[in-house]
C-alpha cells in the first residue's frame, strides 16, 4: 500500500471552454517566438490547426507546422518532427490532437535537446535533459496524454508499442478547450471515452492505488458513465463535451501517478500488430480483465458499480461487483463499439503470440491487483476473441 506518491499536474492546467484563447498569453510566459505545431493530417481538416496558427501570428510570432503525425505513430515519426523543428529553428513544440500527436510532441520537445535517437530513451527515465517548452492541446476526450509522463510509440521491427516514461515528458502548459472536442465523430468520441474510462477504472482498482488519485478516478468513472452515451448522441452537446474533458484529464492525472494494469498491457499487442485504435483494443478488453480481477477488489469494485449508476442496495457484495462489469458492457454497447476480437479480422492463431507479447509490458503487469500469468493473459484473450 505504502508507495511514494508522485503527483505532478503539469507545470499549468488551463482547463475551460474558450481556454485556446489563452494560447498566445502561455507562449509569451515560456519565453516562445517560434513555436513548432506538431499535428496530423486528418486534424488539419478540421482547421484547428489553421486557427492556433492564426492566434498566434496575430501574436507576432512565427510558427511552423509538422503535420506528418500518423495513428499509433512509428518511432521515425518523432526524428521527422523533431527534424521540422530544427529547420525552423523552433524554441517551443506545440502538441494538438489526440494521443499520438500529443505523444509525438513531447518526444520531440525533448530530441531537440537531448542527442541521439527516440529509441534510446524508451523505458523509464532514460531522457537526460528537459525539452523546449511544451503546450499540449488535446482535441479528443480520451487520452489524458497532456497531463501525462508517458509517450506510446510503434516499434515496427518488434510489431510492439513501447512506452518513454520520463519527468521531462510533462507539459510546460496542459491546455484543455472542450470545445475542441464538438466536431469529434461519434465513434471516435465513444472510443476515446472507454480509454478514460479504463485509464480510471485501472487506477482505482491498481495494486498500488492512492487515495488522492481514488477521488479523481471514482469521479471520472461517474462523469464518463454520465456524459459519454451524451457525447457520443450528439457532439454538440457542450455540457457532455466539459465534463468528457474533464473526465479524461482526470484520468491522465491518474496515469503518472497510479497508472493503468492489464487492460492497457493486453491491448498494446492488438495495437502493435493489427493497427487497432487503443480506445477500441481497451474496451474489447476490458470487460474481461475487470472479472479476472474482480475477486482482488470486490469492494472496490462495489464502489465503480455505483458510480456507474447501478443499483447495488442489497447486494451482497460479491454479486454487486459483477453489477460493475455489467454496466461497463452496456456502457461498450450503447456507445457502438464493437465487443469482440473476431469482428476486428483479428486470426484467432494471433492470441498465442500476442499473449506472450503482453507479459512482456511488466511495467504494468507489475501493477494489476491480479497476478497476470501466460495462461491468464491466454485466457483474456479467448474470451474477448
Ligand atoms: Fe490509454
Amino acid at each position: 500500500m505504502d508507495r511514494l506518491l508522485d503527483l505532478q499536474i503539469s507545470g499549468r492546467l488551463l482547463f475551460g471552454s474558450g481556454a485556446l484563447g489563452e494560447l498566445p498569453a502561455a507562449l509569451s510566459r515560456l519565453g516562445a517566438r517560434r513555436p513548432l505545431i506538431v499535428t496530423d493530417a486528418g486534424l488539419m481538416r478540421t482547421g484547428i490547426p489553421a486557427q492556433i496558427i492564426d492566434l498566434i501570428q496575430r501574436d507576432g510570432l512565427s510558427a511552423a507546422l509538422f503535420d506528418g503525425v500518423e495513428p499509433d505513430p512509428r518511432i521515425a515519426i518523432v526524428a521527422a518532427a523533431a527534424g521540422a523543428g530544427r529547420a525552423h529553428a523552433c524554441d517551443a513544440v506545440i502538441g494538438v490532437g489526440g494521443g499520438s500527436a500529443l505523444d509525438i510532441a513531447k518526444m520531440t520537445s525533448v530530441m531537440l535537446t537531448n542527442a541521439g535517437s527516440p529509441a534510446d530513451y524508451l523505458g523509464t527515465d532514460a531522457v537526460p535533459l528537459p525539452g523546449l517548452p511544451k503546450v499540449l492541446i488535446p482535441t479528443t476526450a480520451g487520452t489524458g496524454s497532456e497531463v501525462s509522463p508517458i509517450a506510446i510509440l510503434s516499434d515496427e521491427a518488434a510489431h510492439l508499442k513501447k512506452g518513454v516514461v520520463s519527468r521531462h515528458l510533462y507539459a510546460d502548459v496542459a491546455l484543455v478547450d472542450p470545445q475542441l472536442t464538438q466536431g469529434l465523430p461519434p465513434h471516435i468520441t465513444a472510443y476515446t471515452g472507454v480509454d478514460a474510462l479504463t485509464h480510471a477504472i485501472e487506477a482505482y482498482t491498481n495494486r498500488f492505488p492512492h487515495p488522492l488519485v481514488d477521488t479523481l478516478a471514482i469521479e471520472a468513472i461517474r462523469m464518463i458513465g454520465r456524459y459519454l452515451p451524451r457525447a457520443v448522441a450528439c457532439g454538440e452537446d457542450a455540457e457532455a463535451r466539459y465534463h468528457m474533458s474533464l473526465a479524461s484529464t482526470m484520468g491522465g492525472l491518474c496515469l503518472g501517478t497510479v497508472n493503468t494494469g492489464a487492460v492497457h498491457a493486453l491491448a498494446y499487442p492488438l495495437g502493435g500488430q493489427f493497427n487497432i485504435p487503443h480506445g477500441i483494443a481497451n474496451s474489447l478488453l476490458l470487460p474481461y480483465v475487470m472479472r479476472y480481477n474482480l475477486i482482488a477488489r470486490v469492494e472496490r469494485f462495489n464502489r465503480i458499480a455505483e458510480a456507474l449508476g447501478s443499483p447495488i442496495d442489497g447486494l451482497a457484495p460479491r454479486a454487486a461487483a459483477d453489477r460493475a462489469v455489467e454496466a461497463v458492457e452496456r456502457l461498450c454497447r450503447d456507445v457502438g463499439i464493437v465487443s469482440r476480437m473476431r469482428e476486428l479480422d483479428v486470426p484467432e492463431n494471433a492470441i498465442e503470440p500476442m499473449a506472450r507479447a503482453a507479459m512482456d509490458v511488466t511495467r504494468l503487469l507489475s501493477i494489476n491487483p491480479r497476478v497476470v500469468t501466460l495462461e491468464a493473459a491466454r485466457e483474456i484473450y479467448r474470451q474477448a476473441y
